[in-house]
């Protein structure tokens, strides 16, 4: 830096002091910035309506019956929530409101019914029913088992402690069902390896927060931390260290952990770039960059049927380990400047009539999208992989992440393409403060289209990519700032004031941090 600059550090410091010390004149008042609420529920469900009356709760004696269909995900979920709702007691939050006024007549809440009234699916899966109702008299219905997981943590948001050890909840009816059907957050694993122990924290907290997509961005340029039955050099050869990697064992947990809590993991296996951990065990498939690059591996090489064939069994592989439909192929950000530099791919180019380094992408992306159908996968891509192509089978499901989204969410769905919004929730942009009112205010449906249309938005993902984060402050930088995500999603579209949302998060980040997930505070100064 040159002294002029010297002079000018020194004189925005001189006037950053003044105003700080202007602004200090007002000096605030005792307490918490944002008076937490009191058993409000996050994400708000969709109708509620209560009595004004409460009922008590004994915690070690309350307990949840299931007198409808029970199937091992109920057992597990109900053990879990009666455990949940006694550790209630020990919140921190609530000192200030024990004595309550307002009630009668004060009844105890012995027991919660939960009447499943269809047989349980085995799996989450994108159309799956979420909707529920509850009384807190007593009574869950749902028709899925979906719907009485959603219902349990909705009545576990409900109760509050209460005087002498115990705990109250109010007398209310919810009738409640998601707007999106797919909620979403991206954990990307390959930039900083993250625990299973923190990846099965994230799952929690998705748990509290209703979203129902793990989208694991599990493998990258930087690291391969998927240890491969098929190819297990791919990780010894590729991953940071010999033991940051997820073996089968692994990833057997993580699926299993969000199937019994309604999450789907679907694993994003990027091509053809960010691919470059790929090449540390073969390097044949990818591009040999020249000139310039020379001594460089770029994107894969999709001159090569070997590169193909790799990719084919790569993704058998991935279809039998991650039992959802659909798995995201990528497709993202291809560095042309490499082939543009390899002799080997312009003479490609010559010889095939293809006319444009985005055309042989899209060969590319085309010959990978027919082998994952073939398998009776869906694909999803990120948007480059659609943007200059029309020829992507119309099942596609394209990721938005990018640009204007307004028009491209319009563009795609013209297209008849369903489509994921991600632009908007970017988790790694980070800002002042609790930093989750700009992904509160972002609404999917907010681009001009027709209601068809507007059906073919999924829902979207917020995205936690890995540069900036590892095992120790992975979760603070999710929780709460995804929670905004996750209520703009399941909740109606008129679910938009921000100084009632404040409130209701305040309390959900105490919630969070009480159950184990370690959420940063909302909005400010606080009691959690
Ligand atoms: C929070 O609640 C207390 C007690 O009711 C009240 O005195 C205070 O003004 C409230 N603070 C805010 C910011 O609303
Ligand atoms: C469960 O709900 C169904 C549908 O509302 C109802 O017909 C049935 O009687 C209920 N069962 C119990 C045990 O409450
Ligand atoms: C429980 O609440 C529901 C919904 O408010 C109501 O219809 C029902 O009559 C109540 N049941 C009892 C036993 O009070």
């Amino acid at each position: 830096m040159n002294k002029e600059g010297t002079v000018r550090v020194a004189i925005i410091f001189l006037l950053g002091n003044l105003l700080t010390s202007v602004s200090s004149i007002i000096i605030p008042d005792p307490g918490p910035l944002v008076n937490a609420t009191v058993g409000a529920v996050w994400p708000k469900p969709k109708f509620q309506t209560a009595t004004g009356n409460y009922f008590l709760i004994d915690p070690k004696k309350f307990n949840i019956l299931a007198t409808g269909i029970i199937c091992d995900i109920l057992e597990q979920a109900i053990s879990r929530y009666t455990k949940i709702i006694r550790d209630t007691v020990y919140s921190r939050l609530y000192h200030a409101h024990l004595v309550r006024h307002g009630s009668t007549t004060i009844k105890i809440l012995a027991s919660l019914r939960v009447n499943l009234t269809s047989p349980c699916e085995q799996r989450p899966h994108l159309s799956m029913d979420e909707s529920y109702s509850l009384a807190t008299n007593g009574t869950i219905i749902a028709h899925s088992v979906w719907g009485a997981l959603r219902a349990l943590e909705t009545f576990s948001q409900l109760v509050t402690p209460h005087e002498n050890q115990m705990l109250h909840v109010e007398d209310i009816y919810i009738h409640d069902e998601p707007r999106f059907p797919h909620r979403g957050l991206l954990v990307d694993t390959s930039r900083h390896y993250i625990s299973k122990s923190i990846l099965l924290t994230i799952l929690d907290g998705m748990t509290y927060n209703k979203f129902n997509v793990f989208h694991w961005h599990i493998v990258d340029d930087q690291s391969f931390p998927y240890v491969s039955k098929e190819f297990p050099e791919l990780s010894k050869k590729g991953a940071f260290r010999p033991d940051m990697v997820y073996t089968q064992e692994d990833v057997a947990e993580i699926i299993e952990y969000g199937r019994v809590r309604g999450i789907r993991v679907i694993p994003e296996f990027d091509v053809p770039g960010h691919t470059r951990s790929w090449g540390e065990s073969h390097p044949e498939i990818l591009t040999e960059c020249q000139g310039e690059y020379e001594g460089h591996l770029g994107p894969m090489n999709p001159t090569k049927s070997a590169t193909y064939k790799f990719v084919d069994e790569l993704f058998r592989e991935v279809h039998e380990v991650f039992p959802d439909q659909y798995i995201h192929i990528g497709g993202d950000e291809v560095s042309f400047e490499c082939w543009r530099s390899s002799k080997e791919i312009i003479d490609f180019m010559v010889q095939n009539n293809i006319p444009s380094f985005p055309s042989l992408q899209r060969i590319f992306m085309e010959r990978v999208t027919r082998s994952i159908m073939s398998l009776n996968n869906t694909p999803i891509v990120w948007q480059e992989a659609m943007v200059r192509d029309v020829r992507m089978p119309p099942e596609t499901v394209v990721q938005v992440w990018l640009g204007d989204w307004r028009f491209l969410l319009s563009t795609f769905t013209r297209g008849g393409h369903r489509a994921l919004l991600s632009e908007c929730w970017y988790l790694d942009h980070v800002q002042r403060g609790g930093d989750w009112e700009k992904y509160y205010r972002c609404e999917p449906l907010d681009f001009s289209g027709t209601e068809k249309q507007k059906k073919l938005v999924l829902g979207g993902e917020g995205c936690m990519w890995g540069e900036a984060v590892n095992d120790h402050n992975i979760l603070p930088r999710i929780f709460p700032r995804a929670s905004a995500i996750a209520e703009r999603l399941w909740s109606t579209q008129d679910t938009k004031d921000e100084k009632e949302a404040k409130r209701r998060l305040e309390e959900h980040v105490c919630r969070m941090n009480l159950r184990g997930v370690p959420a940063q505070p909302a909005n400010g100064p606080g009691i959690c």
